[in-house]
């Protein structure tokens, strides 16, 4: 990567470690809902897997929070669902309610998902929009690709649908662990392949997902969250020597410490439950750390959205830091809390 680039760059140069007076920023899910010329392009896409399957529309909604709110860093508009849908699950978003999948339940489902070498037919509109991007977006903002980690995937693939325990997908574990280990084999091996493409594209760095990485806890979380990301960063590394992973193993607590230098993650993203003083301490010291407001402030708006901005950016000051929140902005939010939210952190 030329330096005059990276230079440009505050994500990069954050990631790269570097301590900065005003933190740069982006937030999870900033293309969303939330915004009324989102909605506009999703009605015009007709459904959601419409929008993340047309490049030039999906290009749209990522370039608009980067119009209205001049954010660091552009998040490429996909779905961690996309990965199942090109394994061969059948996938739908249910308006309201979220994603139905087909199930894996045995050896005979996991047998019939595609091989690996298969997933472009499905995936590469979305490498198109990457394209796209690279060419639309200013020259200081960093793209960022991503993919679900294997062991949230593979929740929603046992389990057909968003579940509040994970509960399908730890009975598998306990009562097939052949099935359970084959199925993160196959969405280990797609997912560095479909980042490996996604890089090769025009992604500057990749976030992955382990939203649900928080149930897992002592050898599992070992073995189902640390290990497979650090297969997954350990094989694009070895690609891209350069590029930089953000991982956020959301809800894993005290596991937050000694995550980063497990999995080789550059930047380790804090949900909303960890305390700044912890991730300071155990976090920082090894690795950029990104977070973590609390997105209901973004709905609540006000004075405790500005002193827990700032209290943030303050608790992080020490260290490489990318400002962020602790999860998705919700469809609720409004979106004039977010330019209170930037001015906290760069006025
Ligand atoms: O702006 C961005 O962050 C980029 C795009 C993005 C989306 N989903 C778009 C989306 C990203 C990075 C994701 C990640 C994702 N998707 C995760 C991991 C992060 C997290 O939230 O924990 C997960 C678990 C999913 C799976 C998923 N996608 C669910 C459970 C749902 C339904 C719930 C909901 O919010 O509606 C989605 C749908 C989805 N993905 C929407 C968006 C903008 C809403 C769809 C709509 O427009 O109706």
């Amino acid at each position: 990567m030329p330096q005059q680039t990276k230079a440009d760059k505050t994500i990069l140069r954050a990631l790269a470690g570097e301590r900065q007076a005003v933190p740069p920023v982006w937030m999870m899910r900033q293309a969303g809902r939330y915004l009324p010329e989102y909605r506009a392009t999703r009605r015009k896409a007709g459904d959601f897997l419409s929008l993340c399957y047309t490049p030039e529309l999906a290009a749209e909604v990522t370039l608009q929070p980067i119009r209205r709110y001049g954010f660091d860093a552009a998040i490429l508009f996909a779905d961690i669902l996309l990965v199942p849908q090109a394994l061969g699950a059948d996938l739908r978003f249910v308006q309201g309610e979220g994603p139905r999948l087909s199930t894996i339940t045995g050896q005979a489902e996991l047998a019939a998902l595609r091989p690996v070498g298969e997933i472009d037919a499905t995936l590469s509109p979305v490498y198109e929009t990457i394209r796209i991007l690279r060419r639309e977006l200013p020259r200081d903002v960093t793209l960022i690709g991503f993919a679900g980690a294997p062991w949230t995937v593979a929740t929603y693939m046992i389990a057909g649908r968003g579940t509040p325990d994970q509960g399908p997908a730890h009975t598998l574990k306990a009562e097939n662990r052949g099935v359970f280990e084959g199925l993160m084999e196959r969405i280990t091996e797609a997912t560095i392949a479909y980042l490996t493409a996604q890089v090769e594209a025009g992604a500057e760095v990749i976030k992955l997902f382990d939203s649900w990485a928080g149930s897992l806890t002592g050898a599992d979380f070992d073995d189902y969250a640390v290990a497979p990301a650090r297969r997954i960063v350990s094989a694009l590394k070895t690609r891209f020597p350069d590029l930089p992973v953000i991982a956020f193993p959301r809800e894993a607590r005290t596991a937050y410490a000694g995550y980063a230098q497990a999995t080789g993650a550059d930047c380790v993203a804090l949900d909303t439950s960890v305390d700044p003083g912890f991730a300071v301490e155990h976090v920082q010291p090894h690795a950029c750390v990104q977070g973590n407001l609390d997105p209901a402030l973004l709905v609540e708006g006000g004075a405790r959205l500005t002193s827990e901005t700032k209290r943030i950016v303050r608790a992080f000051s020490g260290g490489p830091h990318i400002f962020n929140l602790g999860h998705g902005i919700t469809p609720d939010a409004d979106p004039d809390n977010v330019h209170r939210m930037l001015e906290a952190i760069r006025g």
